[in-house]
């Protein structure tokens, strides 16, 4: 696995993940509060069920009283019927009530209504009525008296049942009421909570994967336009800044591709031009060079003077014209593993014999061989070395350093205590025709990096030991058995 790669996913997962999370607590936890109060609420409804029963029920004995008084007050039976009727009424509801009775002690205040109730009743039809009917006034008042007994006792009973339900009533009241207010408050953080972090997750996920996506989209489309100095940030630390980088590489490539093609194309170009011409111009100004030295040979003072110049200027076409020929020709003919150190020092040697040096000092370190066609070796360390003393000047220093990497490649670095490249010039000095030496062609370093090129090599400056430039010259090294031959 790549690093940074399925970081977006994991980044996805984590924020969505983490969202479902608090939903799935806050749902949990509603569900929790409503089951509570449902709970609550059923047992508030039980409770006031029975309160309600055990009110009936003491309207009942009341009931029940009030028709054994009519009995009394009217001194007969026609109250006998309603009266029976009061107490089934009375006895149905204390069934009721035994049915829903939860503790023991309030199934003992229940059986005592019971006893009590049975008891008015045998009390009304074996002693109460027949007093009445007998009109025995003693009787009936004793009789009377009782039954008020048996009538307080059970709506005593009663009464203690209804405020104990009532009471019951009150804590489940007190219960629900709490939890809905802690459900309602909970309710509300819940909410801000979520809204909070649903936009916190969402600007995560807007800075961490849709605004990389965007720069990466953008990036893209400036690409696809034609833009290639495009360059997309990097900084993002997932699989989003892993492919910004590779976009980004991608776009140095296609970048170099192209100006490798332009160069390339523009070579090619030079090079048709360049054959043709020269061929033309080769001729008439070999004619011009041979009339020039036989006049010069005649002449005297300032006309012999003259004739040089003429002789000089012909002689620089006629490297320009060579200049343009090796461009447009640059890797023909075989190529044979090449001591470097030895053509160094014959390049060296014929560039002091003619003078080309001046009064520069050049080293030759290292050694190594390269795969390359010998006098296109030498035309390369000419140029280079020639360009080096150049830049170096009067009392300068020159270096050449020859060594054979691991991969096989041979390299030729040829440094010099000159100024240096500026930056500007960097950019153009592979170009023909670019020079800033007076009386320079522009032509030595174009034909020197076709040349490594179309063996499969290059040319690279960069800034040298010696405080000036260096020019590093790399070519295909033969397998280490082949170097011998050499
Ligand atoms: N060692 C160096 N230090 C600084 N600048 C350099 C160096 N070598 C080359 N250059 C720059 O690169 C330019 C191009 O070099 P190139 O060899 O192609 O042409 P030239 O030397 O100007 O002319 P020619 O080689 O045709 O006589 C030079 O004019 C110079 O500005
Ligand atoms: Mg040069």
């Amino acid at each position: 696995m790549r690093p940074g790669s399925g970081t977006t996913t994991r980044r996805l997962l984590l924020a969505f993940g983490a969202l479902v999370a608090l939903f799935a607590a806050a749902s949990g936890y509603a569900l929790g509060r409503l089951s509570d109060i449902h709970e609550g609420t059923h047992a508030l409804r039980e409770v006031g069920g029975r309160a309600r029963e055990a009110r009936e029920l003491a309207t009942a004995v009341r009931d029940q009283y009030a028709h054994l008084a009519h009995t009394i007050i009217l001194g007969n039976d026609s109250h006998r019927h309603f009266h029976a009727e009061a107490r089934a009424r009375v006895e149905a509801l204390t069934r009721g009530l035994s049915a829903q009775a939860r503790d023991a002690e309030e199934r003992a205040a229940v059986a005592d209504i019971q006893a009590s109730g049975d008891a008015l009743d045998v009390l009304y039809r074996d002693t109460l009525l027949p007093a009445v009917l007998a009109k025995d006034a003693r009787a009936v008042e004793a009789a009377h008296g009782r039954a008020l007994e048996w009538v307080n006792r059970i709506q005593a009973r009663v009464d203690g049942l209804t405020e104990r339900w009532d009471a019951s009533m009150g804590v489940f009241e007190a219960h629900v009421g709490a939890v809905e207010r802690d459900s309602f408050r909970w309710a509300l953080l819940f909410l801000g909570g979520a809204t909070l972090f649903a936009a916190g997750v969402g600007v995560y996920i807007g800075n961490s994967v849709a605004r990389p996506v965007a720069r990466l989209s953008e990036g893209a489309a400036r690409l696809a336009r034609g833009d290639l100095d495009v360059r997309i940030p990097e900084d993002d630390p997932g699989e989003l800044g892993h492919l910004a980088a590779q976009l980004n590489r991608m776009t140095g490539a296609l970048r170099a591709h192209q100006s490798q093609l332009v160069q390339h194309e523009k070579l090619a170009g030079i090079g048709r031009l360049a054959a043709g011409v020269a061929h033309e111009i080769n001729n008439p100004l070999g004619v011009i060079l041979g009339y020039a030295r036989l006049l010069q040979r005649r002449a005297e003072g300032p006309l012999a003077e003259d004739l040089r110049v003429v002789e000089e200027e012909a002689v620089r076409c006629q490297h320009i014209v060579e200049g343009l020929l090796d461009l447009s020709r640059p890797g023909r003919g075989p190529v044979e593993p090449v001591a470097l150190r030895e053509a160094c020092e014959d390049v060296v040697a014929r560039l002091s014999e003619s003078a080309l040096l001046g009064p520069v000092a050049v080293e030759v370190h290292g050694e190594g061989v390269a795969w390359v066609q010998p006098p296109r070796l030498r035309q390369v360390l000419l140029n280079l070395v020639k360009n080096a003393a150049e830049a170096a000047g009067e009392g300068g220093r020159v270096e050449v350093r020859i060594d054979v990497d691991a991969a096989r490649v041979a390299r030729v670095a040829v440094s010099d205590s000159g100024p240096g490249v500026t930056e500007e010039a960097r950019a153009r000095l592979f170009e023909p025709f670019f020079t800033t030496r007076p009386g320079g062609t522009g032509l030595g370093l174009a034909v020197s990096q076709a040349i490594a090129e179309a063996h499969g090599g290059r040319i690279d400056v960069d800034a040298g030991p010696l405080g000036g430039a260096r020019f590093t010259l790399s070519l295909p090294a033969p397998p280490r058995e082949q170097e011998v031959a050499a």
